[in-house]
């Protein structure tokens, strides 16, 4: 067998243990060796998820010095991404980080440059990419069935869905509100579909109109609306260079009919939808609606875990790249600063 690939992780909260950990108890070429929470209790609870007891620290900087490692898995909020990857690309690891990449383009940019410096694997934990509806529109795309791709409409709404455990109402740890958060999916689904167009300019308007308000029902508990500092609702629209456009939206709460997470894709040959994922074409002059069924089922967080690994052992880019993630930010902040400003934003990438 092939030498175990020796992880660590950074961040042991709910995706951690929710998503990640769960598949890599079952897989037997990747040992977790350690595993850095700052709140110990978190990273003690998450070893004693796995036989071997991986060491518990509270600070991932002693990790790194300590370990012999190949490779960190970083799950921390948003504002935890940049520097434990960059501190682990340095020392020589593969990082995979939860998405969003950072909380801005400009901690991407640093992130993706350490990647390049340092000759190390960087991917992003965009668990969408690995659906099975996702991975054969893919294939039809690219066999040409839908033609040429001209736009894209993306939504990730929730009626009402605001977070009321972590940090996900809070900008300066966050980046962003609904639109970096749950946008950052659909979005990424789209252009990776799409085949990463370049953006060339971004115009956007984000507004807070539930999530500063005492007594707005929320399934998922209270929140402080003191603490609440990011939008409730964005909206996004993007130009391309090869002439294509996108629009986006996303909500933490709105008033909608249901919550709604989506992509939409129209081409000269086809178009299609994800949910429920149908293909729409024209044959013999008769419009024809596909509907796929019997795709396999997937444990989207397994299989990002094992391109992950495979990237490293394959010695290949990964399926998302930090290059990738950097040109999903870049989108990310335009909507953010053209609402800021009240005009278009133009990317210089
Ligand atoms: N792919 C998905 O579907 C998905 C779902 C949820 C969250 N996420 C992403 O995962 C990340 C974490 O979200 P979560 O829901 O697990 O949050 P969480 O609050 O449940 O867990 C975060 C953990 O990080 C720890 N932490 C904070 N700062 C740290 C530091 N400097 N060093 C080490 N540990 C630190 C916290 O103590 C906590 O245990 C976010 O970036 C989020 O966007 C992805």
């Amino acid at each position: 067998m092939a030498k175990k690939i020796k992880l660590a992780f950074i961040g042991a909260g709910g995706i951690a243990r929710g998503a990640h950990m769960p598949p890599l108890q079952k897989m037997d070429d990747v040992e977790v060796v350690a595993i850095a929470d700052v709140s110990e209790e978190a990273a003690r609870q998450a070893a004693d998820l796995f036989e071997g007891k991986p060491k518990v620290y509270s600070d991932y900087r002693d990790m790194l010095k300590n370990e012999k490692l190949d490779a960190v898995d970083i799950c921390t909020p948003n504002l935890y991404h940049k520097q434990p990857t960059i501190d682990a690309l340095k020392a020589g690891l593969h990082v995979i980080v939860e998405k969003p990449i950072a909380m801005n383009a400009k901690e991407a940019k640093a992130m993706v440059q350490a990647a390049r410096e340092n000759n190390r694997k960087l991917m992003v934990a965009q668990c969408q990419r690995f659906r099975p509806d996702v991975q054969l529109l893919k294939k039809m795309i690219d066999a040409g069935e839908l033609g040429e791709i001209y736009y894209a409409r993306v939504w990730a709404l929730r009626r009402r869905g605001v977070p009321a455990w972590g940090v996900f109402i809070e900008k300066d740890k966050q980046g962003g509100g609904p639109m970096i958060d749950l946008g950052v999916h659909m979005l990424d689904m789209a252009l990776y579909l799409m085949g990463h167009p370049k953006p060339v300019a971004v115009s956007g308007q984000c507004y807070t109109k539930f999530g500063n308000r005492k007594g707005i029902f929320n399934p998922w508990g209270e929140w402080d609306p003191a603490k609440y500092t990011v939008e409730d609702y964005a909206a996004g629209f993007v130009r391309f260079e090869n002439g294509a456009t996108l629009s986006i939206e996303a909500s933490f709460v709105a008033n909608i009919r249901k919550d709604e997470f989506n992509v939409t894709l129209l081409g000269t040959e086809g178009g299609s939808d994800m949910d429920p994922f149908r293909i729409y074409t024209e044959r013999h002059q008769r419009v024809i609606v596909e509907e796929p069924t019997m795709l396999p089922q997937v444990n989207t967080y397994e299989a990002e875990l094992k391109e992950f690994f495979a990237a490293i052992r394959e010695d290949r880019d990964p399926l998302v790249t930090g290059e990738q993630a950097l040109m999903t930010q870049l989108i990310l902040d335009g909507v953010y600063e053209s609402s800021e400003k009240g005009k278009e934003i133009l990317i210089k990438a």
